[in-house]
């Protein structure tokens, strides 16, 4: 039997294990990096702002994305307490992803506009004042530190040359937009439009 030949033949059994599995990566891959609703923004998605862009920026510095995802599942348990699952067309400007492995807190994908601006500084300046069981670490030292801007033009360059469409005046008025702000300021107005343009839980 000609699969006999396969089974005794270790080598010819590799070759036709890649190209099996080449075949499904292909067909799982190759329609993704086309598909139109993979790759075209949303309606209504900007680039992030430069006070927002650099409250995304201390995000990740201060590893948020270690406890919480920004990738809510298309499963009823996840958009019961989230709001709209994540939808690819949403994301096309963030670089890198957020979307986290691990959910220590809650995703925070949707957040935006959950809470007041008060309630976010509140929080971050020490979870227990406002959720009394809460075990995520205070971030007091965002309250002190402010924003010089001078590298902000330059991520927004940067991005530009990944696709993001920033304009020269963006670009321009970058340091403007963010110097002497505190970072708390930067955080919470990031945190502020996650997820706004599709529906929230509430
Ligand atoms: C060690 C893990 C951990 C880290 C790091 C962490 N968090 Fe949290 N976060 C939690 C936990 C646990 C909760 C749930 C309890 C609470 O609300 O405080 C939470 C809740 C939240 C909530 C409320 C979400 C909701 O829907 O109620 C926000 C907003 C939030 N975190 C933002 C942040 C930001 C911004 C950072 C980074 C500056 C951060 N977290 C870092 C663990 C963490």
């Amino acid at each position: 039997m000609k699969h006999d030949a396969v089974e005794k033949n270790v080598g010819l059994m590799i070759i036709l294990i890649i190209v099996a599995l080449s075949f499904g990566t292909l067909v799982e891959l190759v329609p993704l990096l086309f598909a139109k609703e993979t790759n075209e923004p949303i309606a209504g998605l900007k680039p992030l702002p430069a006070l927002e862009l650099e409250g995304r920026d201390i995000y990740i510095r201060e590893g948020c994305n270690t406890c919480h995802s920004q990738m809510i599942r298309p499963l009823r348990a996840e958009t019961e307490r989230y709001g709209h699952y994540s939808v690819a067309g949403e994301l096309v400007y963030d670089h890198p992803f957020l979307f986290g492995s691990k959910r220590t807190g809650p995703d925070l994908a949707r957040v935006g506009q959950r809470y007041s601006d008060d309630w976010h500084r509140a929080h971050l300046y020490n979870p227990r004042d406002v959720v009394p069981e809460s075990n995520m670490p205070a971030f007091p030292w965002l309250f002190e530190a402010t924003l010089s801007g001078d590298k902000t033009g330059d991520k927004m360059a940067a991005l530009r040359m990944v696709g993001v469409p920033y304009t020269d005046d963006d670009i321009a008025g970058a340091k403007a937009a963010v110097e002497g702000k505190q970072e708390i300021e930067a955080l919470v107005a990031y945190l502020q439009q996650l997820g706004t343009l599709l529906q929230s839980r509430r």
